[in-house]
């Protein structure tokens, strides 16, 4: 079993259950055209996240990595009318293909982009008291993952879910000798997992096209 039989079977699947349309093509070739890493979520991760917001009934939802707007679009689709979503980015040229990918799938009235650091801007939602939030979506820079958590935690109402993205990369997670930072993130945001009093979670491998990866979604008992 090898990558090409992964990346198949992912397009056999996506095809019956998370079929692409037009909005999500165009926000994908926008973010290659801009010179933006391939690296948004699956359409099957896309679709999971459109899933959960419908479980939880989601109206507010915060996403911390935007890229090109693609796993926005999923989620925001899920949301009722009335719904939001804030999605925090980086780099301003992410934002702004966002911006137009968003504006495309017509949830310019929906999805509000953030540009700036996600450890500056993260505290003023709570300031703003933008929250609480009913789903997080956590998929920017790996180091600083347990942060994030944390946040996201403090930011939610009980019963909200947080899923974050790539949290096994290639396995390389359980080498605890790691020193790549994005390692490192992960692993700490495993440690306050163990110990986590206010959330409970459970984390899936996963392959397809993206490689060997996975992701971890919990569950917000308290904040
Ligand atoms: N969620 C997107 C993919 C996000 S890729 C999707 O699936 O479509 C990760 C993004 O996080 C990149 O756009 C990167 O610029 C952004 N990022 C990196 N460090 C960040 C930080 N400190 N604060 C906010 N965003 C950050
Ligand atoms: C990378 C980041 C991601 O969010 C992802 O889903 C895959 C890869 C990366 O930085 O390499
Ligand atoms: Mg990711």
């Amino acid at each position: 079993v090898n990558k090409e039989l992964w990346t198949a079977v992912e397009q056999y699947v996506a095809d019956i259950v998370a079929p692409s349309d037009t909005v999500l093509d165009a926000a994908t070739e926008a973010g290659v055209r801009a010179g933006l890493p391939t690296i948004a979520v699956t359409p099957t991760e896309g679709k999971l996240l459109y899933m959960l917001a419908r479980l939880v009934g989601a109206k507010r939802i915060l996403e911390v990595g935007t890229l090109a707007g693609y796993s926005a679009i999923w989620m925001a689709r899920a949301l009722p009318p009335g719904g939001k979503l804030i999605t925090l980015e980086y780099e301003a040229k992410h934002a702004e293909v966002a911006r137009v990918n968003l504006s495309r799938a017509g949830l310019a009235e929906v999805v509000d982009v953030r540009v700036g650091a996600a450890h500056n801007t993260l505290p003023l939602l709570e300031r703003e008291k933008a929250g609480p939030f009913d789903l997080v979506f956590i998929d920017a820079d790996k180091k600083r993952n347990a942060d994030y958590f944390e946040w996201a935690i403090k930011l939610s109402r009980p019963g909200a879910v947080i899923v974050v993205d790539n949290v096994i990369r290639d396995g390389e997670v359980i080498d605890a000798n790691s020193k790549d930072p994005s390692i490192l993130g992960v692993r700490r945001l495993n440690d306050l997992l163990r110990t986590e009093k206010r959330v409970t979670a459970t984390t899936i491998q996963t392959v397809g096209s993206k490689g060997y990866d996975g992701f971890t979604i919990a569950i917000v008992l308290s904040s």
